[in-house]
């Protein structure tokens, strides 16, 4: 595997197999590597000839900058996660080597970006549309793999290759859990212990109201997920909101739409955690 700094390099590096018909799959990620991003990987490695993964921490998708002062890195562990799973080329460029100039871009994303986390987070969207953009831009792949635990992320990342014109195929993969449920995040290693024993709760809810939504309205669904996770130490609902999967609005009833998704943000302690599930239309509505 080849570890690339410079843009220049990168480009350099893939023209010729661009040229020569090879498919070029794209992980975009902010490193710290963990099993979700790897398997992000493998099913690039897949389905292409060329795997790249980047691994760069944006600091214009970042509102909070204790955030963004506290966001790991673990270069070196990544480098041998991402040689094991057979990637070609490691893209590490520095904040220079994205930004020369400060990108002034303002994408106008859609609802898609607006509601949940675009609401909570104001202007990250628009830094993970500007640094995707980018790698697009620089990579040009045929295919980019996204995990669906930023479920809405892939909703604004397909609102933005519309956007831009960029022909390639976005690859949405299916979350990856630890053994009790919780949803693989760069973040989990800020739970203390007890929180961590704790945070697991969040699906564990989810999975259980997909039972309580056959009986009760999408309201009542809603309030009592938020009750429930919060019912337990640690954890402070910021979110969690019933919607319909493709335009990310919130749904009134069951039958409004057949792809409904239900999506938490929630805090355990300080660590702020993200997960969302699908629900099934339920028989009687
Ligand atoms: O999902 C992430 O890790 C980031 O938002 C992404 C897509 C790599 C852009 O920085």
């Amino acid at each position: 595997m080849k570890v690339i700094t410079t843009v220049e390099q990168l480009k350099q590096e893939l023209a010729p197999l661009r040229l020569s018909g090879k498919s070029i799959g794209l992980v975009p990620t902010m490193g710290a590597l963990h099993e979700g991003h790897i398997s992000l990987v493998t099913r690039a490695r897949r389905e292409n000839d060329v795997v790249v993964v980047s691994d760069f921490v944006n600091p214009t998708q970042f509102n909070n900058p204790t955030d963004l002062a506290t966001y790991p890195h673990t270069e070196e562990a990544d480098r041998l996660k991402l040689e094991e799973a057979k990637a070609d080329i490691m893209f590490l460029p520095s904040v220079e080597e994205m930004y020369p100039e400060p990108d002034t871009r303002v994408f106008n994303l859609g609802t898609v970006a607006e509601v949940m986390e675009g609401e909570k987070r104001p202007g990250h969207f628009n830094g993970v549309a500007q640094v995707v953009s980018k790698l697009f831009a620089m990579v040009e792949p045929t295919r980019a793999y996204f995990g669906e635990k930023d479920f809405q992320q892939i909703a604004v990342i397909r609102s933005m290759v519309e956007l831009e014109g960029f022909k390639l195929e976005i690859v949405a993969c299916p979350i990856v859990r630890e053994a009790d449920g919780l949803a693989k995040s760069s973040r989990n290693v800020r739970l203390t212990p007890d929180q961590r024993a704790i945070a697991p709760i969040i699906y564990r809810v989810l999975r259980a109201s997909l039972e309580y939504a056959k009986s009760h309205s999408v309201a009542e669904t809603t309030q009592w997920v938020a009750d429930r996770i919060n019912d337990f130490p640690f954890m402070d609902v910021e979110y969690y909101q019933i919607v319909n999967g493709d335009t990310l609005l919130p749904i009134e009833s069951w039958e409004e739409t057949n792809h409904i998704v239900g999506c938490v943000t929630a805090y355990c302690g300080d660590v702020r955690l993200i997960d969302n599930i699908a629900y099934c239309k339920p028989q009687n509505a």
